[in-house]
């Protein structure tokens, strides 16, 4: 059988090549779900090994090296790619494990990606459908890293990009890379939730083709951030994943690829999932913790722009995944967001301010007792230190707002001599 679309409210299914985003029945989210039976014994540890050790530009793709379990059955050129993936899964220093308060922590570095974001494995698999369907323009909605990554995938395979941003919220490094990528950027005067319903509605009434998260090969896509992490550490499970949320694309896309990992025999058992949101754009944490008795929606702020979110896309996936991992979600607030990433980026790994919201979780959550002092964590960093130079140079000049730079590295400036360097050795 192949890959066929499912509804996950509804259970309608669509063909693989209909061209929808969501379920035309009911609204749904749409799941591409795979013949797991078909997989199953074809689909090993060893022919993921054999691929590591080949230069084909298709088994070196951090995500098509994995193809079967995302999109399989294209012919070997169909498939777009950049050498997205094949990120670095670090071992964290003993002091930043200390910071965290566990042992064990691995971080996974998405900000190692070409456009600098997680988001490149997302549109490695979203653009490769786009091509599929034969659609000439591609649009999203960002606060910055889906659209930088949306605008170079576009570029490289000759797609017109309309990448929509709320005006004043959307950090330097990614307008930027829109703006060079060649994408057709607009500010929209509004937040980031006003800005997606707006794309949205655009989306479906112009032949345009929505690569936001609600694009379920978006997601396929990004599950290969839990299979290349799995497959680095010889497929053994960590007890925790954590992991930051904003539009909730990530979280949905690890359930699924843990559950799938499971059911093909490749992993022996669910890792748990936690979900980070900033404190000020919270509404999947305040649903987890009223038992789901209402959706939550809120008018998002942090300093984490990335996750400034009040509506998230994947509200309902990403609840999927807490019911399939035995999940939690909690809230960091700005100054633990900083602080945290102030540690990441001095052990010399660095990410930027939404990531960190992940070591911070961590930390919160091993205070609250919820993760032992001697699990095994993997946190998920979701972007580089370069898209957000301005939180970083105000962390450490002291000049961000209701922000206390506690690890501050305070810049120098000295005359031209030998005696002025000498006297800062002795400071
Ligand atoms: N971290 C970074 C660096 C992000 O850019 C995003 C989302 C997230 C975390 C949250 O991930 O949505 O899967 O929960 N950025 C989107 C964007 C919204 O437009 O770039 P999620």
């Amino acid at each position: 059988m192949d890959s066929i679309l499912t509804c996950m409210d509804c259970g309608k299914t669509y063909p693989i090549n209909e061209r929808v985003i969501t379920c035309p029945a009911c609204g749904g989210l749409l799941d591409v779900t795979h013949d797991l039976d078909a997989l199953r014994g074809t689909v090993t540890h060893e022919l993921f090994d054999q691929r590591l050790g080949s230069w084909n530009k298709l088994d070196h793709s951090g995500v098509w090296r994995y193809r079967e379990l995302i999109l399989p059955g294209l012919p070997e050129d169909a498939y777009v790619t950049r050498g997205e993936g094949n990120t670095t899964l670090y071992t964290a220093s003993p002091k930043l494990a200390d910071y965290a308060g566990v042992a064990h922590l691995q971080l996974k570095h998405e900000g190692e990606n070409p456009t600098g974001s997680f988001k490149d494995r997302g549109m490695a698999g979203g653009v490769t459908q786009a091509q599929q369907l034969g659609v000439r323009s591609v649009i999203c909605a960002s606060t910055g890293n889906t659209s930088a990554s949306m605008a170079s995938f576009a570029a490289i395979c000759g797609l017109q990009a309309m990448v929509f941003f709320p005006v004043g919220y959307v950090a330097l490094g990614k307008i930027a890379q829109s703006v060079a990528y060649g994408a057709l950027s607009v500010q929209v005067e509004g937040d980031f939730d006003d800005t997606l319903a707006l794309v949205w509605d655009v989306a479906q009434e112009l032949p345009v083709y929505l690569l936001n998260s609600y694009n379920p090969f978006r997601l396929e896509g990004q599950k290969t951030i839990m299979i290349e992490m799995l497959h680095q550490r010889g497929w053994r499970v960590p007890d925790w994943i954590v992991v930051p949320g904003g539009n909730l694309g990530n979280s949905s896309a690890f359930g699924k690829a843990l559950v799938e990992l499971r059911d093909l025999g490749l992993i022996d058992r669910l890792p748990r999932i936690a979900i980070i949101q900033a404190e000020g754009a919270n509404p999947l944490y305040r649903s987890y913790i009223e038992d789901w008795q209402t959706r939550h929606t809120v008018r998002a702020q942090t300093i984490a722009t990335a996750i400034r979110i009040g509506n998230p896309a994947n509200f309902h996936k990403a609840h999927r995944t807490l019911d399939w991992t035995n999940g939690v979600v909690t809230i960091v607030d700005d100054q633990a967001i900083m602080d945290a990433k102030a540690q990441i980026d001095a052990a010399g790994i660095g990410c930027e301010p939404a990531s960190a919201a992940s070591v911070a979780g961590v930390r919160r959550l091993v205070d609250e007792g919820t993760i032992a002092p001697d699990a095994d964590v993997v946190s998920i960093l979701t972007g580089h230190l370069l898209k957000d130079p301005d939180a970083v140079l105000n962390y450490h000049a002291q000049t961000l707002d209701g922000i206390e730079s506690t690890y501050a590295n305070h810049m120098k400036t000295i005359k031209p001599s030998l005696d002025a360097v000498a006297a800062l050795l002795t400071e």
